[in-house]
């Protein structure tokens, strides 16, 4: 299955550092790593050179340009259109961060929204834009990485799906901060938490991913009350066809 597991990375660096030169040591940062992740059902090997946690742009090149992408639908999420049927999701300007092949981006432009499309992989942006150009459709779609992509003006709807589960937990922090700041005050996060539970994470603390598990009792702490209104549980779960469920809520920015 498709996916980093740092904890792999780890291990390969406690076993072999204290014997090697700094030079040596980004020869040890291309371990090979394995795990259980996104193309949802096969074991697989890759390699790759790790500057921060977590994937890297080329990981998820890689991933597109070798159809490991198990958690495309091929199609909108059926909870956005359940969103936007209910009319709970209206028109207006809104992101899409981590946008991969763009169906959503699609869908919003084709409902009249005013949307931009980020992703920081080219084969995602491209995809994106041939999906909306084949359709006639409008959208901005931007190669930009969301920890660090600033608006020029603010949102008044992000849409996230599979992204903060593609984003190693030591980023979430910082991802929730941008999004934070990319919406208006009353704005909205349409989110769809990954639940993707790890047995080798309660038992044994690993960090595994992606898709990282987005725990609920984690997602009350990275939005905390203090900044985003937040529906009472239960929440819609949303099954995946590849991957286990989300669960779809949307918190409303303070
Ligand atoms: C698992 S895919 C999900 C794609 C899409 N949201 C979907 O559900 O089909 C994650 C996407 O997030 C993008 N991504 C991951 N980290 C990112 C970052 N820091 N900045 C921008 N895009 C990122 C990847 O390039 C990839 O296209």
């Amino acid at each position: 299955m498709v996916g980093v597991h740092d904890d792999n990375i780890q291990a390969v660096l406690a076993c072999s550092v204290g014997a090697l030169l700094p030079a040596e040591l980004g020869a040890v940062l291309l371990a090979q790593c394995s795990g259980t992740g996104f193309a949802g059902g096969t074991v697989f090997g890759i390699t790759g050179v790790f500057d921060m946690a977590g994937p890297t742009t080329e990981f998820w090149q890689e991933r597109f340009e070798k159809k490991e992408t198990g958690w495309d639908r091929g199609s909108p999420s059926p909870q956005l259109l359940a969103w936007l049927a209910s009319g709970a999701l209206r028109p207006c300007r809104i992101a899409v961060p981590g946008c991969g092949s763009g169906w959503e981006v699609a869908e919003l432009a084709q409902r009249g929204f005013d949307v931009v499309g980020l992703d920081y992989t080219a084969a995602a942006t491209t995809r994106t834009r041939a999906l909306c150009d084949a359709r006639g459709l409008k959208a901005e779609v931007l190669q930009a990485d969301v920890l660090s992509y600033q608006p020029e003006k603010k949102f008044a709807a992000i849409y996230e799906q599979t992204c903060l589960c593609a984003i190693h937990p030591d980023h979430w922090i910082d991802y929730a901060r941008q999004l934070h700041q990319w919406l208006e005050p009353q704005g909205s996060l349409w989110v769809l938490f990954m639940q993707m539970i790890r047995p080798a994470a309660t038992e044994e603390g690993l960090i595994q991913g992606p898709p990282y598990h987005c725990d609920i009792n984690a997602m009350r702490a990275l939005f905390p009350q203090k900044d985003w209104v937040w529906p009472k549980p239960p929440y819609a779960r949303v099954s995946h066809p590849n991957l286990s469920h989300e669960l779809a809520l949307q918190l409303v920015r303070r």
